[in-house]
């Protein structure tokens, strides 16, 4: 059985039992910032789990998760992964115990056929309910049931003593026993979610009892296909053949099992990852992308790869995986070229280590030391992600070690206090803050006659506010779109006869729109019946911009190709900004193609429909969806004429030409392979193009010229004033060369050395520097220094020059520049025979003047 055969099996199996199978959610949990990345099935059902059902009470899923936990053990055993898939199915407050293990044994035993004499249960050591199902209703002999205590059968593990906060429960786990020597595996972890558990370790028993199974597909795969390693299934072999073809080929996959497996484990976490949106980076989720990255290029270099090769593994995931995540296969192209800037990077990361290392070899031959600190390897390692083994190499070709002692404390340290400080998650997910449900009516009205039905004032309910009070309101109705999808929240005001109420945004939690609220005159009671008013006027002004992305999109496709995606976008009254994949910076040329298509869409006045329909059916007509985001069955489809189909929550205007004119304002990068355009539109673009046209006329007024001689004009202006300069600068040099002379002649003697100061108005770095090649011709063999300094408004720029036999003799004017540049607050800096500085500290200049001549008639007495 393939692994497409084992999922579509189990999730089929449990439809027929009643349940509601859903698509796995994105590895960023939707809208839980508390969590790193979705760890396991139950994840998306937080609502749920806490008694709001959302119309269904029995799930199921097959869930990519992604778990870090076990980093270090991936690639050095048979079954660990930082990306897998779980298999579950969930009760709501419906089935319980006896249901969960009667369909599990059943599943397992009458679908994949596993023989029932391989199988091994155990319970929690309280739990004789489920201990007397499986002795009495299944028939596992007693012998073949385990009782574990907290750490074993409880989920989370151990939760009870060491949190986190949330729901948890006891759990009865199944085994798989391959026999000698291998012995039994676990496959299926049924879990019995009825307690929250409070700060403090409290555990308060849930509104309903449910059922949070979790059947990872990797190992079940090994167990169907008869195979004691998870890596030698048909999830990961045409992966592992993908590596040997792209590393050295005389690499061998079963001497070097752990360097192939772990790469195989990276490669999909990490195009998993990246597909989910998740960008490389320095930053919490980001930054474990590329650790992943950075340890599978180490992986690689050990298989003998001598270039970047992992991006060349993104096809062969894509293609294991398309039958279940189309989406990647996709978005492959894209995940590569990510893949292969984040392998550059570290190459050139790992050259820049190794420079430094073989500085820091240097300087300590120099002290005729041969041992490398702990706290240099791990600073290397630490802020360049140079590892530890590569140091260990290098320095032992040249005859160093390194103090892996230290470096090992320094690292356990370091580990201590992330662990500490990484704990994003206290609580498996934070419970909402209201129950009720608010009816969004804000595509229709922007005015509703409405309840209050909850005022919350620092998290707790309150009954009324006064004036003046802040507080969260939320209603029975809403006109007033709640932030979401890139869009910000609206705002108005709430009225009756006798209260008005400012409405200073407004937010989505759970279930609710929730109001940020100020009472302005009156007072404002829980079940008031007042009317709510949005802004319209910057409702209407959001809606411009938020139509205007999915032109820009639109336009984006088609300049630059297919692969753009989106990758974020913020749509405010004032200005858009939309995030897209894209490889490199756009030319002047596409970025005025696309504000000119935007606006031929703009002048076609296109109507804009909205269209709520199955997720499917959406997808099939082609409707773009935004991988950040994570879509109930039913979508609402926002399309655009014929040319623009989008999944999307927003407020949109009701034609393109209501948005008036759009115009970029900038185009930049904000992560590699991922470019941002920010934008405007309506009356703010009007108002950059009346502004251009203002500076425009200035110009011509100034040039004394037409609009479309401006710029003929201003050329020629500009030939003839580098001409002009090129002119003044040649007079200037040959003053300079005919007035050297002259300095020479009023230089003072010090010993047997000549010393010549000058001071100029304004003169160019460049013209000092001839200066002093000019002395230098004209004094020859005699010793001099020469100090020359040049002021202007800001700045004082001041060139320090010596004859080489001066220089030679210790004289070093690099060294006297500095000392010189610090009395003023400067710097500067440069080679024995000639440096110099800016010196910012114009007022006092004589002052400092006078001192450095002090210093170097000092340095020329000595
Ligand atoms: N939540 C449980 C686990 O992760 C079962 O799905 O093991």
């Amino acid at each position: 059985m393939t692994h497409n055969e084992l999922r579509k099996k189990f999730l089929d199996f449990f439809k027929a039992k009643g349940h509601t199978a859903l698509s796995s959610d994105h590895l960023v949990p939707a809208g839980d910032a508390s969590v790193l990345f979705t760890s396991a099935g139950m994840n998306q059902f937080k609502e749920q789990f806490l008694g709001h059902l959302k119309g269904y009470s029995r799930a199921t899923t097959c869930q990519k998760c992604l778990r870090t936990d076990d980093l270090k053990n991936v690639g050095v055993t048979s079954y660990h992964h930082t990306f897998f898939e779980m298999l579950g199915n969930f009760s709501f407050g419906d089935y319980f115990k006896e249901d969960a293990i009667c369909w599990a044994w059943e599943f397992l035993t009458e679908q994949l056929k596993l023989d029932k004499n391989k199988l091994l249960v155990s319970v929690y050591k309280d739990d004789e309910e489920s201990y007397n199902i499986w002795k009495d209703k299944i028939k596992i002999p007693k012998e073949k049931i385990m009782k574990l205590g907290d750490k074993d059968n409880f989920w989370p593990s151990d939760a009870k003593a060491n949190g986190p906060n949330g729901p948890c429960g006891p759990c009865s786990e199944i085994f798989y026993d391959y026999g000698e020597p291998f012995g039994s595996v676990e496959v299926w972890n049924l879990v019995f979610t009825q307690f929250n558990r409070k700060e403090g370790g409290a555990l308060e028993p849930l509104p309903n009892k449910n059922i949070d199974t979790g059947m990872g597909l990797e190992r079940l795969c090994a167990v169907v296909e008869g195979v004691t390693n998870n890596f030698d299934t048909d999830l990961f072999k045409p992966i592992i053949a993908a590596i040997k073809n792209e590393v050295s080929n005389s690499s061998n996959i079963d001497k070097q099992k752990r360097d192939f497996h772990a790469i195989a484990d990276h490669i999909r976490a990490v195009s998993f990852a990246i597909s989910d949106g998740i960008v490389p980076s320095n930053e919490e989720r980001g930054y474990v992308i590329r650790n992943l990255i950075r340890k599978s290029a180490l992986h690689g270099k050990n298989l003998g790869a001598k270039k970047p090769f992992l991006y060349k593994l993104v096809p062969a995931v894509a293609s294991v995986m398309q039958e279940a995540y189309p989406e990647l296969k996709a978005r492959r192209e894209n995940i590569s070229q990510l893949v292969l800037s984040e392998e550059e990077k570290f190459t050139s990361t790992l050259e820049e280590g190794i420079r430094i290392l073989k500085d820091e070899m240097a300087r300590l031959s120099g002290d005729s030391k041969s041992e490398i600190t702990g706290e240099f390897a791990f600073k290397l390692f630490d802020t360049h992600g140079f590892p530890l083994e590569l140091a260990k190499e290098a320095a032992s070709q040249k005859g160093f070690t390194i103090d892996e002692k230290e470096f090992d404390g320094l690292m356990t340290r370091q580990r201590d206090q992330s662990r500490k400080k990484g704990k994003i998650a206290d609580t498996i997910f934070k419970s909402p803050l209201v129950k009720e449900k608010t009816q969004f009516i804000g595509y229709e009205k922007t005015q509703a006659q409405v309840k209050v039905l909850e005022i919350i004032k620092d998290k707790k309910p309150v009954e009324k506010l006064e004036k003046g009070e802040r507080a969260q309101a939320v209603l029975d109705v809403s006109p007033f779109y709640g932030e979401g999808g890139g869009q910000v929240g609206d705002t108005g005001l709430l009225k009756s006869a006798k209260v008005t109420v400012k409405v200073l945004n407004a937010q989505k939690e759970a279930n609710a729109i929730l109001l940020d609220v100020e009472v302005e005159s009156g007072k404002l009671s829980k079940g008031d019946t007042v009317t709510a008013q949005v802004d319209e006027e910057r409702r209407h002004a959001v809606a411009k911009n938020h139509t205007a992305t999915h032109l820009l999109q639109g336009a984006l496709r088609k300049v630059l190709g297919e692969h753009v995606r989106q990758q974020g976008s913020f749509v405010e009254p004032q200005r858009l900004r939309f995030d897209f994949t894209h490889f490199k910076a756009l030319s002047e040329d596409e970025l005025s193609r696309v504000e000119q298509l935007v606006n031929e869409k703009i002048n076609s006045s296109d109507a804009v429909n909205s269209e709520v329909m199955d997720i499917d059916k959406a997808k099939a007509k082609g409707a773009l969806a935004f991988f950040g985001d994570k879509y109930d069955k039913e979508v609402r489809m926002v399309s655009l004429g014929d040319y623009s189909m989008e999944l999307c929550g927003g407020t949109h205007v009701k034609n393109t030409k209501d948005i008036g004119i759009f115009k970029i304002t900038s185009e930049g990068s904000v992560a590699s392979g991922i470019r941002r355009i920010e934008a405007v539109t309506g009356s703010a673009a009007q108002g950059i193009l009346n502004s251009q046209q203002k500076t425009l006329e200035d110009i011509c007024a100034l040039l004394k010229c037409s609009q479309e001689n401006a710029a003929d004009k201003l050329r020629q202006l500009m030939t003839e004033f580098d001409d002009l300069q090129n002119k003044l600068k040649q007079t200037m040099l040959n003053e300079v060369k005919n007035s050297a002379q002259g300095l020479i002649d009023k230089a003072k003697k010090v010993n047997d050395a000549f010393f010549i100061v000058s001071k100029m108005q304004g003169a160019q770095p460049e013209l000092l520097r001839c200066a002093v090649d000019t002395i230098r011709v004209k004094l020859k063999d005699a010793k001099w220094a020469a100090m020359l300094t040049s002021l202007n408004e800001t700045q004082v720029f001041l060139i320090l020059a010596a004859s080489k036999n001066l220089s030679e003799k210790g004289f070093h004017c690099g060294k006297l520049i500095s000392k010189i540049a610090a009395l003023a607050g400067g710097s500067g800096g440069g080679r024995p025979d000639m440096a110099q500085a800016g010196i910012k500290d114009v007022p006092n200049i004589d002052t400092v003047l006078e001192k450095s001549e002090k210093i170097i008639l000092e340095e020329l007495k000595r």
